[in-house]
């Protein structure tokens, strides 16, 4: 049992008169007063450590970059090599081509790279892209696909929930250029193809966790679909490079899109994304003025090298598809056994609880305090080992007996 979080509560709440919801990513914030660890100061392999000195282990990971454990030696080093050097230039350095070699060599639709810091702002890109060359001025979006979303009919909404609210802060006739379609279910697309495939750029699609196996047939149809209107198919790979696949959604279905966005994973949590694709596209980019002064900052592109290579010699994507198994298999018949109507639901690499959600907070809230870290959707890395996993559900058997 750990002790309550009162000392990162404190902290929390001071900075809050200072900075705007206490953190600058809306879903880092913590909800759960007085039991959520509202701070956390440092964090070591699969675990974490609140400022009142509670262990968890995590299923956050950063919600999603970091897939190989924190602080790992191997990135480490190669961060710290580099900071020796220097940050940024004014001129590229070596380590921007020989990273987008990499990415080319490794992820299937990419013939030309180019980097940026976030993947909201990599996708911004890609809109841009797609419009130039198809001279059309609809994005069809699926999913949470970053901050381009606030654009949507709704705005932000988790991944794979559909909204028609109106949009804060947006013009109506920039709304109605991106909107927001359903996952999973072809239908609805063929529709929007059929009312304006003249004026569709492109369709831009996150994967949905819960139910990612239908990608398996809806990503290749809306490719498909996409081609024969003259639509550009942008994947946000964002969660699911690195993961899944290290080419994602698109690698793993085997299918191939016009371009795709990588970010969280490619660096184990240094900042950095990707656009990359088809080389006549990307090569656009130079023309459309999409560019940023920290796209080839050095250390995060050190850390992406060292993250490549760290995937290519330990099995990385084997190691988190059989511990997500192991543990949310594991998790699951506990559920079960207990009669509780909670799932965490889709692949083992990033699956999302399905429970009622008052449930759900309970849930997460009695695990805080048993020392495990879980979120909506949540996310083995290449630190948690066996043990890690049983020592889990250990826990989440404490947990729920306490509930
Ligand atoms: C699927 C997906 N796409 C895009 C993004 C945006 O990435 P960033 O927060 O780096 O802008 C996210 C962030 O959570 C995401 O989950």
């Amino acid at each position: 049992m750990q002790q309550a979080p009162i000392k990162s509560w404190e902290i929390y709440r001071e900075s809050t008169r200072y900075l705007a919801q206490g953190s600058s990513t809306s879903s880092k914030a913590p909800a759960i007063e007085d039991v959520e660890p509202a701070l956390i100061v440092r964090g070591s392999g699969c675990r974490v450590w609140d400022a009142d000195g509670n262990e968890y282990i995590d299923y956050r990971n950063a919600l999603g970059p970091v897939t190989l454990g924190y602080a790992v030696p191997e990135i480490n080093e190669a961060v710290s090599a580099q900071l020796e050097n220097g940050i940024i230039f004014g001129h590229p350095h070596p380590l921007e081509g020989e990273v987008a070699k990499l990415l080319v060599e490794t992820i299937p639709c990419a013939e030309r790279v180019r980097f940026l810091k976030t993947g909201g702002e990599a996708l911004a890109a890609c809109a841009k892209i797609a419009r130039h060359a198809t001279r059309r001025n609809k994005i069809l979006h699926c999913g949470y696909n970053g901050w381009l979303n606030s654009l949507n009919p709704g705005g932000y909404r988790p991944v794979g929930v559909a909204s028609a609210e109106p949009t804060k802060g947006v013009p109506a006739a920039i709304a109605e250029l991106h909107p927001s379609l359903p996952w999973g279910d072809l239908d609805p697309w063929e529709a929007a193809f059929h009312d304006d495939g003249d004026d569709i750029a492109a369709v831009m699609i996150a994967s949905a966790y819960a139910d990612l196996d239908k990608g398996r047939e809806f990503l290749p149809a809306l490719r498909k679909l996409s081609e024969a209107h003259g639509a550009l198919m942008v994947m946000d790979e964002i969660v699911m490079g690195f993961r899944l696949a290290i080419g994602g959604a698109h690698e793993y279905f085997d299918f191939m899109p016009d371009m795709a966005v990588f970010g969280k994973g490619m660096a184990n949590g240094m900042p950095i994304s990707a656009y990359l694709g088809r080389a006549d596209l990307i090569d656009s980019a130079r023309d459309l003025g999409i560019s940023s002064t920290f796209g080839g900052e050095t250390l995060s592109l050190a850390a992406a090298k060292a993250v490549a290579e760290f995937y290519e010699n330990r099995r990385v994507i084997t190691h988190l598809w059989e511990t997500g198994r192991a543990l949310w298999g594991a998790v699951n018949h506990l559920f079960e056994s207990k009669g509780v109507a909670a799932r965490f639901q889709g692949y083992g690499v990033c699956p999302q609880l399905v429970a009622d959600g008052d449930w759900a907070i309970q849930f997460m809230c009695a695990c805080y305090q048993q020392g495990v870290s879980f979120y909506h959707v949540s996310y083995v890395n290449y630190s948690h080992k066996p043990s890690d996993v049983e020592d889990t559900i250990v826990r989440v058997e404490r947990t729920l007996d306490s509930m």
